[in-house]
C-alpha cells in the first residue's frame, strides 16, 4: 500500500480493494462496503420495503458484518430487524459467541433472541455423529425458520458469502450434482407454507471484505473457529487462488451462476409436514426431530452403560 493515496478523500490508504481496483482509507471503508452490499441488494432485489427481517448472527465476522450493514440499509429500506443468536452448547465457544453477539446487539441498538439448543433436548457435542457439522446445519435452519415462522417475520437473513458460494457451486460441478442449482439464489423464496424465505445479501462479499469491514468499524467479533470445523476447506482454498490470480473471479462466478439458477426455474419437490413437530420434512419425521430422537437415545444408552459400572464397582 505504500504511497497509495485513498480514492474517496485522496489521505494515505490502508488497504485495497482488488476486485474494484479501488484504494481506501480505514475512514472511507465502511461506507464504500455498505455501497457495495446496498447495490447487491437493489440489483438483486434482495430485500424489498417494509420487509421484516431476522437476522442470524453467529457472532463470526460474517455475519457480524451482515447485521451491521442490513442496520445501515433499515432507514432506507423501512425495514425491521431482530437478531437471532443460536448457542449450540459447544462449550466456551458458544459462550463466547453468544457474549459477542449481545455486545453487537446493544450496539446496533437491535432486539435480540437466543435460542439454546438445550431447550430442545440436546446439545451439538452430543449428536454422536461423524458429520457433526452437517447436524449443527440441521439444528440451526431448523430454529430460525420455527422462529421467523412463529414470529411472522418475511425473511431470514444470513452471511453466507461470496467465498461460501463459490466453493459450494464449484464442488457441486464437480460431483456433477445438479440440485444444489435451485438453492443457489441470493433470495430464496419460501417454496411451501411454513418455509420462510431466506435472503443472503453478502452473497457477491468475500470473507476479506466482511474483515476489513468489521475491523474499519471496530464492532466485536469472533475469531475462534468452532472446535467441530474442520481444519481446512479445500474448495475454498481452490476458488481463493483462482482470485488470488484473477481478482473479481469469485463475484463474477457466482453472479453468473445465480442467474443460471435463476433461469433453470423453481423445483416443486413434494412437501411433507414432521408427525412430531409439524415443520417441514422431507420423510414422516423431521431431520430435526430424528437428530433429537438419536440424542435423546445415545444419552439414555450412556445413563444405562454408567449405572451398569456404578453397581459393578460396589
Ligand atoms: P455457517 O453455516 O456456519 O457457515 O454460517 C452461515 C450463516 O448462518 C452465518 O453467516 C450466520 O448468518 C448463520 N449462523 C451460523 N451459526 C449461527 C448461530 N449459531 N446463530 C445464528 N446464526 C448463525
Ligand atoms: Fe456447527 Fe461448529 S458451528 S459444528
Ligand atoms: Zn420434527
Amino acid at each position: 500500500m505504500k504511497d497509495a493515496k485513498c480514492k474517496k478523500c485522496g489521505k494515505p490508504a490502508v488497504v485495497k480493494f482488488r476486485t474494484y481496483r479501488i484504494s481506501l482509507c480505514e475512514a472511507c471503508l465502511p461506507a464504500f462496503y455498505e455501497s457495495l452490499v446496498e447495490r447487491s441488494v437493489k440489483r438483486h432485489r434482495i430485500l424489498r420495503e417494509n420487509e421484516r427481517v431476522l437476522v442470524a448472527v453467529s457472532g463470526g465476522k460474517d455475519s457480524v458484518a451482515l447485521a451491521s450493514t442490513l442496520k445501515n440499509l433499515a432507514s432506507k429500506l423501512n425495514l425491521s430487524l431482530e437478531i437471532i443468536h443460536i448457542n449450540l452448547g459447544i462449550g466456551e465457544y458458544s459462550e463466547k459467541s453468544e457474549e459477542v453477539v449481545r455486545k453487537l446487539a446493544e450496539m446496533l441498538e437491535i432486539p435480540l433472541q437466543v435460542e439454546h439448543l438445550s431447550d430442545f433436548g440436546f446439545t451439538i457435542p452430543a449428536v454422536r455423529m461423524r458429520k457433526v457439522c452437517s447436524a449443527c446445519g440441521t439444528a440451526k435452519r431448523y430454529l430460525m425458520n420455527r422462529y421467523a415462522r412463529l414470529h411472522r417475520f418475511d425473511v431470514v437473513a444470513t452471511g453466507h458469502t461470496c467465498d461460501d458460494f463459490a466453493a459450494f457451486a464449484l464442488k457441486n460441478i464437480a460431483g456433477g450434482n445438479l440440485e444444489w442449482l435451485l438453492k443457489f439464489q441470493p433470495r430464496a423464496e419460501g417454496f411451501a407454507e411454513g418455509v420462510v424465505t431466506k435472503v443472503r445479501p453478502l452473497f457477491e462479499r468475500t470473507e476479506e471484505e466482511n474483515l476489513l469491514y468489521v475491523k474499519a468499524k471496530k464492532l466485536p467479533f469472533l475469531a475462534d473457529k468452532c472446535p467441530f470445523s474442520p481444519p481446512k476447506d479445500e474448495w475454498k482454498e481452490i476458488v481463493r487462488e483462482i482470485e488470488r490470480k484473477k481478482a473479481g473471479f469469485m463475484r463474477n462466478f457466482v453472479r453468473g451462476i445465480a442467474k443460471i439458477a435463476a433461469a433453470s426455474g423453481e423445483s416443486v419437490a413434494s412437501v411433507k409436514y414432521c408427525k412430531i413437530c409439524g415443520e417441514i420434512a422431507s420423510s414422516d419425521v423431521c431431520a430435526f426431530c430424528k437428530l433429537r430422537l438419536r440424542s435423546v437415545v445415545a444419552e439414555s444408552e450412556n445413563e444405562m452403560q454408567r449405572q451398569t459400572k456404578r453397581k459393578h464397582a460396589t
